[in-house]
């Protein structure tokens, strides 16, 4: 059996007992793929050095080795904090207000994908799968052809592929896309992802897309197809399950004094619609006085990225806007947002996502949004809350009875809410029943067993019935 090679920015394989924290869903899904068809799991490291080495830190744990290099100051600052998170994710993001398109960030993009091809070609073996994540690494698989690899390769975006129009405003953008058929397979999370970049192809490439989803352009034929990535569900069910996601529920139903919680939980990233979420919260107490008191918004949110500058804007404004929101509307015995700038671990959450009545999802823009998906996991199936979702997440194309609203909307955000907190029982069940099922069956392990087939040439169901 082939091995397979996973490359992404970060590693998250398995460390040693009590270092790291918990894994994430993702991580622990590539984990385990890992783990059934041994390889390893090649990225940075996280740490910065004086001058690259090319040195690989080799470990093992839990079954997956994982293998690491260190970048330069330089190299984070050019390849990270600049294309990587300055141009291509607000540009992806539909943010071009945000883009910022330095030559030298491009440079270091390059560079940085160079020494990755480097480091980890001579780990290759002939017979290996190669599967490469995410928007940092879209020219990796060019770089490792040009070195001479002909194995079967994949890339995997994590994040939205934005339409055509927005993506010719990035310098030098067809050398991008062009480079991403050096792979076999393609995928995004959703169908309209596919769509933009299958769009882009025949517009500025002159390529013609097959309805099998195999894509032309002039010699090389690749296969782009949407597989929307899942939660570990039946992992997240016994995380929610365990005694401290309990205690965690006791902890805020206690706190919440028989007041309703709405709970909001995204990495603090202008992405999340954060702002737009407490300007819709406020307009709901202003539309609904009579629920002032009775409920409050927890919205965790974990500082990221600190070293870009559109993050730490987004900070400031969030720390002012839920001060402003708080003095205006708080009492004695009551402060409508709770705001914390801290992470927990996926025990605590399950048993806040549990404790909560309502869900409050709302990105302006979203790959896919694993949060909607947790919360769906973690409810009482007896007495389910409710998620409002934003319908720009590609969640939204799968969770279809959640209430679907537009972030931007103050008004569709305040009436959501006053919908979430009068609906019957029944309903609340039903809706919960549908978006279960599909978190359930359409789950992480089927997400990258359709992909793993994918890579290894065979077609998955949903694609021999469109073909
Ligand atoms: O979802 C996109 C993504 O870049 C993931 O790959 C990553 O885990 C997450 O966002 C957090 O970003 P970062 O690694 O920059 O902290």
């Amino acid at each position: 059996m082939s091995r397979l090679i996973v490359i992404s920015n970060r590693v998250a394989a398995p460390k040693p007992d009590g270092e790291g924290g918990a894994q994430g869903g993702l991580a622990v899904a590539l984990s385990a793929a890992l783990r059934e068809y041994r390889g390893l799991w090649f990225g940075w490291s996280g740490n910065r050095i004086d001058e690259f080495t090319g040195k690989i830190d080799f470990q093992r744990h839990d079954g997956v080795t994982s293998a690491t290099i260190d970048l330069e100051e330089q190299d984070v600052e050019e390849y990270y904090n600049g294309y990587a998170n300055r141009t291509l994710w607000p540009l992806f993001h539909y943010r071009i207000d945000l883009a910022e398109y330095v030559r030298s960030f491009g440079a270091g993009y390059e560079r940085v994908n160079e020494r990755f091809a480097d480091t980890v070609t001579p780990l290759i073996d002939p017979d290996d799968l190669v599967w490469i994540h995410d928007y940092h690494l879209i020219p990796l698989g060019a770089q490792l052809r040009q070195r001479g690899l002909r194995n079967r390769m994949g890339f995997f975006l994590h994040i939205p592929w934005p339409p055509a129009r927005l993506l010719t405003s990035l310098p030098a953008h067809e050398h991008l896309v062009l480079s991403l058929l050096a792979y076999d397979v393609i995928g995004f999370h959703t169908k309209e992802w596919l769509e933009s970049f299958q769009n882009y192809v025949e517009r500025e490439l002159g390529g013609h897309c097959e309805p099998d989803g195999t894509i032309h352009v002039g010699e090389r034929s690749v296969h782009a197809a949407a597989y929307p990535i899942g939660i570990d569900y039946k992992e997240f069910r016994e995380a929610a399950e365990s005694e401290a996601a309990q205690e965690a529920f006791e902890r805020l139903r206690k706190s919440a004094d028989g007041r309703g919680t709405i709970i909001g939980v995204d990495r603090l990233d202008y992405s999340k619609g954060l702002e737009e979420r407490f300007l819709g919260y406020r307009r709901f107490l202003e539309d609904h006085e009579d629920w002032q008191g009775e409920v409050f918004l927890l919205q965790i949110a974990p500082p990221s990225r600190g070293e870009v500058h559109t993050y730490e804007k987004i900070r400031e404004s969030l720390d002012e806007l839920s001060g402003r929101i708080n003095g205006e509307f708080a009492a004695v015995d009551w402060v409508p947002i709770r705001y914390v700038n801290q992470g927990y671990g996926r025990e605590d959450l399950a048993g806040f996502y549990r404790a909560s009545q309502i869900a409050l999802v709302t990105p302006l823009r979203d790959g896919m949004n694993l949060v909607a998906k947790e919360y769906v996991a973690a409810q009482d199936p007896e007495d389910p809350g409710v998620l409002i979702l934003s319908r720009f997440a590609g969640a939204a194309l799968q969770l279809t009875d959640a209430l679907l609203v537009n972030p931007y909307s103050k008004e569709e955000i305040s009436d959501a809410i006053k919908q979430a907190l009068d609906m019957p029982r029944e309903e609340r069940i039903r809706r919960w029943r549908s978006m279960n099922e599909v978190v359930k069956q359409e789950d992480v392990v089927w997400w990258r067993r359709n992909f793993v087939a994918a890579l290894q040439g065979e077609a998955t169901q949903d694609e021999r019935a469109a073909g």
